[in-house]
């Protein structure tokens, strides 16, 4: 944190949003009539349930990066029916509560969550007996898209080391549209995702002893068309000093906090992607306005 704010164009990463409260929050942003991401894959999900898992095969290892509330998560595990789900989530609060809904959902399921950041090298339960399964690592919801095409590349890289030669990825994508779509979703009329945004800052507060008063600095959330993706930032209202313990960090009025990339990508740019890092698209599911994509990689 205190490191992003020392930068000219002062940045915190947006994996420090999801405390309690703002695994809460966003959630809440999922049910909002103008965030269109979480319904079209439901629904693509929902349509193409059973190529899905003709796709990712019987008793598999099914790994997920970023499970949060493990709503979609639902749908895979009784289509696919796994030996073993692992949930790898952040927030310790939202993995608990999807853990114990899931046991009783599916008491025949192996389950071991582990509460960790999937950016950093994970110690992932290793299944002895189940140890020439395939491996799949689902990654939903487009949190692709918080990383710039260059993290994406070498992490995707990542994962295909993870997954190994027989392994696959379910990755899900955030397609390029309309701008005046995607800028209803992040700047939804209740002020949700302001408050999303806001929350790191409450966090701030709370956990490091910051001093930021919350109303003098507001959303702002645009599509920068050159770099396909939204940004989201913080915008200082004010000439101001904030303390972070014994930090000191001055705004500028207008100075503005980039707390996250969201980045859009067509199929032909993520097919492309995902192929430099070694990774062949053998599957793209669709919604039927083609906001969305779930992607099936396998090595190649
Ligand atoms: C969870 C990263 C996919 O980028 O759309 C939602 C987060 N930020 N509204 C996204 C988010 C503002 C979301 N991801």
């Amino acid at each position: 944190m205190i490191a992003g704010l020392s930068q000219p164009q002062k940045t915190l990463p947006p994996k420090y949003f999801y405390d309690a409260q703002g695994s809460l929050l966003f959630e809440a942003i999922c049910r909002l009539r103008e965030y269109y991401p979480t319904r079209c894959e439901l629904a693509l999900t929902r349509r193409h349930l059973g190529d899905i898992a003709r796709f990712a095969g019987r008793g598999i290892e099914l790994i997920e990066y970023g499970s949060g509330a493990s709503v979609k998560s639902r749908l895979l595990l009784g289509a696919l029916r796994p030996a073993a789900y692992v949930p790898v989530d952040i927030s310790e609060a939202a993995l608990q509560g999807a853990a114990r809904r899931l046991a009783r959902a599916f008491p025949w399921l192996e389950l071991h969550g582990v509460v960790g950041d999937f950016m950093q090298p994970l110690t992932l339960p290793l299944y002895r007996t189940r140890s020439l399964r395939r491996r799949v690592v689902y990654f939903p919801g487009s949190t692709i898209g918080n990383l710039t095409p260059e993290e994406a590349h070498a992490f995707l890289r990542m994962t295909r080391g993870q997954v190994g030669m027989r392994g696959a990825m379910l990755v899900g994508v955030d397609l390029k549209k309309d701008a005046n779509v995607l800028h209803a979703a992040y700047n939804d009329a209740q002020g949700v995702t302001a408050a999303f945004n806001l929350n790191l800052l409450a966090r701030i507060n709370r956990e490091l002893g910051g001093d930021f008063e919350l109303r003098r600095f507001s959303h702002y959330a645009f599509y920068n068309a050159a770099l396909g993706r939204i940004e989201m930032h913080l915008v200082s209202l004010a000439r101001q000093t904030v303390a972070i313990g014994p930090h000191r960090f001055g705004f500028d009025t207008g100075e503005s906090i980039h707390t996250e990339n969201s980045c859009k990508y067509s199929v032909e740019e993520f097919r492309a992607l995902a192929l430099a890092a070694g990774f062949r698209a053998e599957r793209v599911w669709q919604d039927s306005r083609k906001y969305f994509a779930l992607f099936g990689l396998v090595a190649g």
